[in-house]
């Protein structure tokens, strides 16, 4: 109980202090992950502007993206950045090089009115089974080398480092089994020592659609928060969803090497709405909603009982339509909003229902359709060129454009095609099979998207300003030159 007012207390000033020091109400821990990977992506300004709206005041990285870092300063906003995988080999090795990357990737945002970087995400998913151990060797060097960089730069004390784990890392039949896979056991301890002896939480990827997509045999309801028909039995535990009993299952492999009071952080879960039968908009919400309330309620778990996890960042804030479709379809839509910031369903992250983004710029009202008078029996090669670029993911099986016909598949590949080319008249060709329209042909719940407008429209002036005046300096000084 002593504790329980504690944390209480200590929370309570943590929430007036973030208020009155950034102006942002930071009242739950939901945050969210901020992807990039869309051929239609929104300003960073106007990302961030939907943030702040929806009094979301976490945000996880997967780069250190500096058009994002910029927008993100003196918003308050709390920020994980991410060093990907393919760079950890060079920061195990090259303290100069991981000294370069802090002062880029971190130093230089910091500060009064900057970004409030508060973690480094050392690598995402290193571990993953899929990657055959390319990356586990580099983890702990490069996590060494960057926490004695950021030492050297002063931030030691106020940026953590952590690094986001898939819960295959652990393996199990029911929670209180739970264990790191053998081959990980010496790095597992050496990482967590090293996040222990930080302050640094373990940071995990929780994914029930991922485990009711692989296995049919998945009790459906038990991915779910709403109670199980078929609960799981452990001992003297029971569990009645996929997320608590994953959660349980980290903590018992965390005791295992001895650390059963790590806090844990989960870094991504969400629900997909597209691409899937069982990826769609009444699961989504269903999931999501459930996961929020489990959270804010702090009822905690079996094994930790009364404590949620310290943060949980959904998956995802938008959809990223240029993403891999590896995985599955639904890949291209976990966004919690569609890739224009439109809010796919109402959701209440503790502070009221989603809000949509404001100030979205639109290329204009226009599709590129099938043409109805041409004979469409040559267009396989165009179709397939078409989605081999552009997303046509929602028109397969399960997905929300799958049964649209076959001219309507047709038109919605030309139109993904004609809008990634930006409208570009000459994207819409086709051999003639192409024909711009004005009138919208989405039919039902299948949208044929209308692109945004060129993201970086501000950067781009800057850039412009700056080469004129950097030109125009060129010509002052030639000009001196010449008349001495
Ligand atoms: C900073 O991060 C960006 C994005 O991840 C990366 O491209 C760049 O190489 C980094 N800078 C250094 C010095 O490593
Ligand atoms: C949506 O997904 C849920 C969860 O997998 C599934 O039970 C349901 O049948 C799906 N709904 C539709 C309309 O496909
Ligand atoms: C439309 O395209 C999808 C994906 O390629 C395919 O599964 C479906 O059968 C097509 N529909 C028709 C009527 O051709
Ligand atoms: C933003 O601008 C840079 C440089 O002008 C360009 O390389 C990049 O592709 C642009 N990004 C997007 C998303 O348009």
């Amino acid at each position: 109980m002593k504790m329980a007012s504690t944390r209480i207390t200590s929370s309570v000033y943590i929430i007036v202090l973030l208020y009155v020091s950034a102006g942002v109400v930071v009242e739950s821990g939901i945050g969210v992950n901020w992807g990039t990977l869309s051929a239609h992506r929104l300003s960073p300004e106007t990302v961030v502007n939907l943030l702040k709206e929806n009094k979301i005041g976490k945000v996880k990285l997967f780069d250190a993206d500096p058009t994002s870092l910029r927008a993100l300063m003196g918003s308050g906003i709390e920020v994980m950045v991410g060093i990907p995988n393919e760079m950890l080999a060079l920061f195990s090795t090259s303290t100069s090089a991981s000294d370069l990357w802090v002062s880029q990737n971190v130093s230089r945002y910091m500060g009064k009115g900057g970004a409030n970087i508060k973690y480094v995400a050392v690598g995402n998913e290193p571990f993953l089974t899929s990657y055959s151990g390319q990356f586990q060797s580099y983890v702990v060097p490069a996590m060494i080398n960057i926490q004695q960089s950021l030492a050297k730069a002063n931030l030691a004390g106020t940026v953590k480092l952590v690094v986001p784990c898939n819960a295959d890392a652990y393996v199990s039949n029911v929670p209180s089994q739970g264990a790191f896979r053998p081959e990980l056991t010496q790095i597992m301890t050496q990482l967590v020592t090293f996040l222990n002896t930080n302050g640094s939480p373990f940071v995990v990827n929780i994914y029930p659609f991922l485990s009711l997509y692989q296995n049919t045999d998945f009790p459906q309801d038990y991915a779910f928060f709403e109670g199980s028909t078929h609960p799981l039995m452990d001992g003297p535990n029971v569990y009645y969803n996929a997320f608590d009993g994953n959660f349980d299952t980290l903590i018992s492999a965390l005791s295992k090497l001895g650390f059963p009071q790590m806090p844990i952080v989960i870094g991504e879960i969400g629900w997909p709405t597209d691409g899937a039968v069982s990826a769609n908009i009444t699961a989504a919400k269903a999931f999501n909603q459930g996961l929020v309330k489990n959270v804010l309620s702090n009822k905690g778990t079996p094994l930790r009982p009364g404590v949620g996890p310290m943060d949980v960042y959904l998956f995802s804030l938008l959809d990223e339509g240029a993403k891999s479709v590896l995985p599955g379809n639904f890949e291209r839509h976990w966004g919690i909003f569609s890739f224009d910031g439109q809010a796919k369903y109402s959701l209440n992250l503790g502070n009221g229902l989603l809000r949509n983004a404001k100030e979205v710029e639109y290329l204009p009202s226009r599709w590129c359709v099938a043409n109805p008078t041409r004979d469409l029996s040559t267009v396989a090669n165009h179709f397939k060129l078409a989605c081999s670029y552009a997303d046509c993911t929602t028109l397969n099986y399960g997905g929300s454009c799958n049964g649209i016909g076959e001219k309507g598949n047709i038109s919605y590949a030309f139109n993904s095609y004609y809008q990634l080319q930006k409208q570009n008249p000459r994207s819409c060709e086709f051999d003639g099979l192409g024909m711009v329209t004005f009138l919208d042909p989405s039919v039902g719940d299948c949208r044929f998207l209308v692109g945004v407008t060129d993201s970086n429209k501000s950067l781009g002036f800057c850039l412009n300003i700056g080469k004129r005046f950097i030109l125009a300096l060129i010509i002052f000084w030639s000009f001196c030159l010449f008349v001495m």
